[in-house]
């Protein structure tokens, strides 16, 4: 065939980074510090409506379009409970197969060939390809270390007359950075003055160790422009699960449904009625997860500064970025080819999410979202790399 197979939008993007260390990990018998998922499941008793789900012949067939309706009244109740937020669980919400399906249906939903789209790098991997299945142009601004604060003046240059939307992710993966409500406030007030979407990725909004999580949709102006987006995988530890979900005004939220009712229609009919009822869970749980993760995360990122990693203590997520610089290492890349073979130990190259590389050069990224004895465990394997 003359013409390349591959569509030129998707040009570049490969296979996810993830799969190929995931791969690896198996491979090489490694601690996979990589790809965030926890290992250990979420509630039993939450697994259990799933299960009994199934067996009563809840949701086994297409659920409707926007999701069960009992889903959708626990988002809205959830909103209301975290943030005093109102939306109507009927034409305000949407169920979507994850948060990666509700970013995707909402750029190609919003996004016309040529517009630009601002997100802050580094960014989620996914962004950049729904970026590109919409025919966008993406329009990177660099969050930096120590702190990976956004920078409100390089913000308001990166806008212009193409610009339709932010992508917005706090608390922010890879970084762990979490948008203060200042920032937000002044990033709200841009988005106001200059028309724009602002499209906001919120699914670590409970693992928030430093600050508050603040939605974006709170600020003067910002109810008819934003999408927000969540999922259960994090929240719940369950993330194979894909249930995500958008909230918007029915405007937005219909937008948003004309591109998934294409993309999988519905999807997780029984999870999703396990997913309402954990979203009810009480105070004590989300504050548990937040605690254990903390906790993770001190052991971590105490371990790595003792090994010789500039370990960026993030405030949220499930992620710790380090710089191998002062181990003798320069580039994260090979570094983290090399990383299974030279101390059974899976970590991620933080500049695969970027636009600018060179930014991240030394940067890579670890998850803290195992139990303390695996990261204890790859504590003691890469303390091999200073016995070089
Ligand atoms: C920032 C961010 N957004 C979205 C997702 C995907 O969420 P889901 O599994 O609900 O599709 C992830 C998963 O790692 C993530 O880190």
């Amino acid at each position: 065939m003359s013409r390349p197979l591959l569509n030129r939008r998707l040009e570049g993007l490969g296979t996810t980074i993830f799969a190929e260390m995931s791969a690896r990990a198996l491979v090489t018998g490694s601690v996979n510090l990589g790809q965030g998922f926890p290992d250990r499941d979420g509630p039993a008793k939450i697994a259990q409506v799933a299960a009994d789900a199934i067996l009563a012949g809840r949701g086994n067939q297409y659920p409707p379009g926007p999701g069960v309706p009992e889903l959708r009244q626990a988002i809205a109740a959830h909103d209301e409970r975290f943030y005093g937020l109102r939306y109507d669980p009927d034409g305000e919400i949407l169920v979507t197969a994850g948060a990666t399906e509700a970013i995707a249906a909402a750029m190609l939903a919003l996004v016309e060939p040529g517009d630009e789209v601002i997100a802050f790098e580094p960014y989620y991997d996914s962004y950049a390809a729904n970026i590109a299945m919409a025919g966008g142009v993406r329009v990177p601004v660099t969050l930096r270390p120590p702190h990976f604060r956004p920078d409100l003046a390089e913000l308001t240059k990166a806008i212009t007359p193409r610009t339709r939307l932010i992508l917005l992710n706090s608390p922010h993966n890879p970084t762990g950075s979490v948008f203060t409500r200042d920032e937000l406030a002044a990033i709200a007030a841009l988005a106001v003055e200059r028309d724009l979407l602002v499209v906001t990725d919120e699914v670590y909004e409970h693992l928030v160790f430093d600050g508050e999580h603040v939605p974006i949709v709170r600020f003067p102006g910002m109810r008819d422009r934003t999408v927000s987006v969540s999922s259960a995988g994090k929240t719940f530890s369950f993330t194979g699960w894909k249930i995500g979900w958008v909230t918007a005004s029915p405007e937005l939220v219909t937008a948003v449904k004309t591109a998934k009712q294409f993309l999988t229609f519905v999807s997780g009919g029984p999870f999703q009625y396990a997913v309402a009822e954990a979203l009810a869970l009480p105070d004590e749980y989300y504050a548990r997860l937040r605690d254990d993760l903390m906790a993770q995360r001190d052991l971590l990122c105490a371990g790595l500064s003792e090994i010789g990693f500039e370990v960026y203590q993030p405030q949220g997520t499930y992620f710790v970025t380090a710089d191998i610089k002062r181990l003798g290492f320069q580039d994260g890349v090979d570094f983290c080819r090399n990383l299974p073979d030279r101390a059974g130990v899976v970590a991620i190259p933080t500049a695969i999410f970027y636009d600018h590389p060179q930014a991240a050069r030394g940067h890579v990224r670890f998850a803290f979202c195992k139990r303390p004895e695996v990261l204890t465990e790859a504590l003691r394997r890469l303390s091999r790399l200073t016995r070089r």
